[in-house]
């Protein structure tokens, strides 16, 4: 069985559903403490990582946030071996498993666009059931096969039955926002989107920590707007895992205009129109590309966009300055002075103030801040040691937040210095201040903000220790009003799909009946993901470099005539043999692939008993 993982032996015509086999289970943990809060396991989709080593596992953990100041462990494990799996769920919770979803659903697979799933029903002798509510799921555009995507499910939150097309609506214009033509638009072809309605008994999210009647809870911890945490945070869980390989990610869209959102083993969000999109793509960002941030004041710096120090950055491949990369890399010069997370509703006439040091050592310098509650420019003054700043909201944002840069070309004075911000209007009751920030950056000479440029940029955590990031402010995980990744988060990404998902969709194998002589032909075709050439959107991705290459041979030897195709056709009694298809996709986005991501293979075997005279014989044609 595990061979059968890697070679697929061609039966006739049934090779294109011994696919399936190749799927492993995935186990999927959420640990508070000891406590073992939500358990899963079931039939996932392809990791390449086990394909080359069928008897392993692998496993993943990391830490999400539960609330503003909670976090739980999620373990995620792969394997091919069930009992293995079960094993180590019994070892990492001893106390026995709270709520267990062990599901052996029958999951219907997506005849149609809508399709309501059961409930889950339990045995008796099982620990208590998870309940999740009904899901009522329609595509959101073009969608693949589950088994071979990365399938995102928006999950309905605070939207009534009355409100089932405005959910609809509402998580369509999401999903086009964040892959029509920008940010995912280019892994596109890797991924569905799904909308999983559940009406609610009320409309609307909580606030003040109050939650409403609602699917899965979501509320405002106080009346600003901040984080949006769910009530009933296992219900998506369950929701997703009732889908089966059918949710990779889950989405909770809560039925609010304004900013809120918090990440984790699921998003929530909300329907905010200028922040609904911004929340989601950078928290995708952390969840499919497996990164930390890239903006300042932030505790997690890891993975393909962070390095500890110049020496050990890992996108030597990218940097603009081609010397760079075989010399020291040059850190860009700059310092943060400042920064706060004030999160404070602003009183009329009452300035909320701040001091900070400057070295007198930097040429120019960026003031950085977020707001909302404040939809016209005359409402607040902001100063800079007593002289105003121009600030204008961003036009239509109304009291929704945002966030604001004010550049400026001149060097701060050695000593100290004094920033307020000043609400005029004292009708302007939601008027909330999110974050401040100082930066200071060295000449152009010294530190090269052209978003083009790749190099090494200092990032400021927390407590202002410092790690590098590939460019100035060129990628939504730091200017999180970029709808855009850097080319070092984009390769990340083709790279962390390519892991979950085949370039070979599936083979198939027919018989031509023999127009002239007595041979038929047997023909083997591949199903390539849609990328390159075969992209539906009429863009062939040529500007992006994108190709794909095929390479067939028998018995090891290539067949020359056929490179490049899809589709073999042999004479029928020629065609006995081995047979490997080789495919190769290119891109310039990504760069370097040292675990073959980009590369598929599929062996198989035509022998003489199924060839296409022989079942002609038997009279199966
Ligand atoms: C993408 O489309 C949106 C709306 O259709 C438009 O506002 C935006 O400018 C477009 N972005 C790019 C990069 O073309
Ligand atoms: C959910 O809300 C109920 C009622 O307000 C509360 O008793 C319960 O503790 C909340 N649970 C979570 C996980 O927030
Ligand atoms: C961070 O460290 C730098 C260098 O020591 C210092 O100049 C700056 O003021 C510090 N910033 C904050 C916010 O503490
Ligand atoms: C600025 O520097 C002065 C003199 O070293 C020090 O007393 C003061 O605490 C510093 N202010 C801030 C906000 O760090
Ligand atoms: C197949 O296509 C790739 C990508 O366009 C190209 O680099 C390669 O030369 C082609 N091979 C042959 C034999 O034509």
């Amino acid at each position: 069985m595990k061979i059968a993982a890697v070679v697929l032996a061609l039966a006739g015509f049934a090779l294109a559903q011994s696919d399936s086999d190749n799927r492993p289970y995935e186990l999927l943990i959420h640990k508070d403490g000891p406590v073992c809060s939500f358990v899963s396991l079931q039939k996932s989709q392809i990791h390449k990582d086990l394909l080359s080593n069928p008897n392993g596992r692998i496993s993943w953990k990391t830490r999400v946030p539960t609330g503003e100041n909670s976090a739980s462990d999620v373990h995620h494990v792969l394997s091919y071996d069930k009992d293995l799996l079960d094993a180590h769920a019994e070892s990492l919770c001893p106390l026995g498993i709270g709520r267990d979803l062990r599901t052996s659903l029958d999951i219907h697979r997506y005849a149609g666009s809508q399709q309501v799933f059961k409930q889950f029903e339990h045995a008796d002798h099982d620990p208590p059931s998870l309940k999740y509510p009904p899901l009522d799921i329609e595509a959101l555009g073009d969608t693949g096969p589950s088994s071979n995507r990365v399938d995102l499910v928006f999950f309905a939150d605070g939207y009534t039955t009355g409100e089932r097309d405005k959910f609809f609506s509402d998580a369509k214009r999401l999903a086009e926002d964040l892959s029509s033509n920008q940010t995912f638009y280019t892994v596109k072809p890797l991924l569905n989107f799904w909308g999983a309605f559940t009406p609610s008994k009320e409309s609307g999210i909580g606030v003040g920590g109050k939650p409403k009647d609602t699917a899965f809870g979501l509320y405002r911890d106080g009346p600003e707007l901040r984080g949006v945490l769910a009530n009933k945070s296992d219900a998506a869980l369950a929701g997703c895992a009732s889908l089966g390989d059918g949710c990779d990610y889950a989405i909770v869209l809560g039925n609010d205009p304004l900013y809120g959102g918090i990440g984790g083993e699921y998003t929530s969000i909300t329907a905010s129109e200028a922040n609904g999109p911004l929340v989601l793509r950078h928290e995708l960002g952390h969840s499919i590309i497996d990164v930390g941030e890239e903006y300042d004041g932030g505790y997690a710096y890891f993975g393909v966009n962070a390095a500890p120090s110049t020496p050990s950055i890992g996108w030597s491949h990218w940097l603009s300055d081609p010397d760079a990369a075989n010399g020291p890399v040059r850190a860009e010069r700059s310092v943060m002075p400042l920064q706060a997370y004030p999160w404070t509703m602003m009183k009329a006439y009452e300035p909320w103030k701040v001091k900070f040091n400057s070295s007198g050592t930097y040429a120019r310098h960026l003031i950085k801040f977020s707001l909302s509650g404040i939809p016209e420019a005359k409402d607040l003054d902001i100063l800079l040691d007593g002289k105003h700043l121009k600030w204008s909201p961003k036009p239509g944002i109304g009291i929704d937040r945002w966030h604001y840069d004010i550049y400026n070309d001149i060097p701060l004075s050695d000593g100290t210095h004094e920033v307020q911000f000043v609400l005029k209007n004292s009708d302007r009751t939601t008027a909330q201040l999110c974050s401040v920030e100082v930066l200071e950056f060295g000449d152009e000479k010294e530190f090269v903000n052209d978003p083009s440029y790749y190099g090494a940029f200092p990032t400021f955590d927390l407590d202002n220790k410092t790690t590098y990031r590939p460019t100035y402010n060129s990628c939504l995980m730091r200017m999180v009003t970029s709808p855009d990744f850097c080319s070092v988060c984009l390769e990340g990404l083709w790279l962390s799909l390519l892991a979950r998902v085949d370039l070979i969709d599936s083979v198939s194998a027919s018989c031509v009946p023999p127009s002239w002589g007595p041979d038929w032909t047997r023909s083997i075709s591949l199903d390539l993901l849609p990328l390159a050439q075969f992209r539906e959107d009429g863009q062939s991705g040529k500007d992006r470099g994108e190709a794909y290459a095929v390479t067939w041979r028998k018995g090891g030897v290539v067949l020359e005539v056929h490179a490049n195709k899809t589709a073999l056709a042999v004479p029928d009694s020629a065609a006995p043999g081995v047979y490997t298809a080789e495919v190769e996709f290119m891109t310039d986005e990504v760069r370097k692939d040292e675990k073959g991501r980009l590369k598929a293979s599929k062996v198989f075997v035509l022998d003489h008993t199924d060839s296409c005279a022989a079942k002609a014989a038997r009279g199966e044609l």
